[in-house]
């Protein structure tokens, strides 16, 4: 593939420094946005389409439009929290290949023209990636391409990074701007805090993730078509894909949006793991509704896998093997969001934890008759009532299996043991109380 590609030179030894960088071409396509009027790189951006990859999928451009017209102080925040179960191609980007991001963001900045501050927030356990960004930023400045009066153009721009500490929630836009100003990260109440609108310090605040930011540079080296040309005419672009689980190749891989589910396990993850069945797996992450065999040629673009009944999400794609229990698959994930909910609105806070308790029991032997139906029932009351997405996510795992696999819960149940001959168990075998 040539083109709008983004992980062409990660490979490259050396690709995190500034020399390399610059000779695999990198800080051209900021030397050309910066001879770009800027309407011009702006409509480039809005006809590209970018995609948002944190999630939801919004477009890049029509974000930007969401700007309060007039505003004179404009943040933009890079999101590399990527703390979602199976995902890892920020980490990829931020570690090998910095400088892709700080030009990215130096385009972003001088596009929307009122930017003068941006942010990297970095999930607290990316130490390399931290230490690297900051290398890369410090050669950038040293070189001209950021600090006062960038390349002679009279723009100004510093970019900072601010490390998380670790929490899942703060990936949640409006909780990593509260947690940038100091403040627990706990999500803010929307509307009045569209960040757009009311980010840092109540100023129009861009989020967008790693990926999506760094999909500018193709756009601006290529233009909106030579963009397009890839990926479908919704999706457009490519994707990085996090492909983990029972496959022989665990792995990031970049592909167009038109790549299957089919394609990406066998013939980019290599196949099966020992060659054994495929059971299920997840598309986008642990947020998301699993899909079966009969979804597998599913075309990995935001629209299509959403017509087939789950999201594209942060493509963490979590492949499963017939050994898999799902019970106890549902409560290694089940752990994780009642882990890391933030506790600021009841049904998360005890939503969650309940759901871990109960699905415990029944992985252990320990399931009453009725329990199944009940946790279907504590789905209910926590569908729509959550403050944010953290909560309505937990459920998912929870329904996902049991509409899939019921039979598997009800045996869990009757006969105290699993149906599945499984080689180990994922979860933590420790009670939650
Ligand atoms: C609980 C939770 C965690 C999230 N974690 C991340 C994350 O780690 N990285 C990310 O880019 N978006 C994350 N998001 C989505 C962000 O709130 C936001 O939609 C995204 O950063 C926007 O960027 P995009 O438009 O480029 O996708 C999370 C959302 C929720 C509800």
């Amino acid at each position: 593939m040539v083109g709008p590609r983004l992980y062409h030179y990660l490979d490259v030894p050396g690709q995190h420094t500034l020399e390399v960088y610059e000779r695999n071409g990198g800080y051209q396509a900021l030397k050309k946005a910066l001879s770009m009027d800027r309407a011009t790189l702006v409509d480039q951006v809005k006809a590209a389409a970018i995609r948002g990859r944190g999630g939801a999928g919004f477009p890049m451009g029509n974000k930007w439009g969401t700007i309060p017209p007039g505003s004179t102080t404009i943040y933009i925040t890079c999101n590399a929290d990527e703390s979602e179960p199976g995902t890892c191609s920020n980490r990829e980007v931020l570690e090998r290949d910095p400088h892709q991001l700080i030009e990215s963001m130096i385009i972003c900045a001088y596009a929307l023209e009122h930017v003068r501050t941006c942010y990297i927030y970095i999930r607290g356990e990316y130490r390399l990636g931290a230490e690297r960004l900051n290398q890369a930023i410090q050669d950038a400045r040293a070189q001209g391409y950021l600090g006062d009066n960038i390349m002679g153009t009279g723009f100004n721009l510093d970019i900072w990074v601010f490390r998380g500490a670790g929490a899942y929630i703060c990936g949640e836009e409006t909780a990593l701007i509260e947690s940038i100003e100091g403040k627990r990260g706990q999500p803010r109440l929307r509307p009045p805090y569209f960040p757009t609108v009311m980010g840092i310090t109540n100023k129009p605040t861009v989020v967008n993730n790693v990926e999506t930011i760094i999909n500018i540079i193709p756009v601006v080296l290529y233009g909106a078509d030579g963009y397009k040309a890839y990926g479908t005419e919704k999706s457009p672009g490519t994707k990085l894909y996090c492909m983990s689980g029972h496959i022989k190749k665990p792995g990031v891989y970049e592909a167009p949006f038109t790549v299957t589910l089919r394609q990406l396990i066998w013939d980019f993850a290599g196949g099966m793991l020992n060659d054994r069945k495929f059971k299920t797996l997840i598309p986008g992450g642990a947020s998301f509704q699993w899909f079966t065999e009969e979804q597998l040629d599913t075309v990995m673009g935001f629209d299509e896998v959403r017509a087939a009944g789950s999201n594209l999400g942060s493509t963490g794609i979590m492949v499963m093997d017939e050994t898999t229990c799902v019970v106890d698959a549902a409560l290694n994930l089940v752990h994780f969001f009642a882990h890391e909910s933030c506790g600021k609105c009841t049904p998360c806070r005890e939503g969650t934890r309940w759901l871990e308790q109960i699905i415990w029991r029944i992985e252990h032997g320990q399931g009453r008759a009725g329990e199944v139906d009940q946790l279907l029932d504590i789905t209910d009351n926590m569908d729509g009532k959550c403050f944010c997405l953290l909560g309505e996510s937990a459920i998912v795992p929870v329904r996902s299996s049991i509409s899939l696999f019921r039979e598997e819960w009800d045996h869990h149940v009757t006969h105290k043991n699993c149906m599945v001959q499984r080689d180990y168990r994922m979860s933590s075998t420790a009670q939650p109380h």
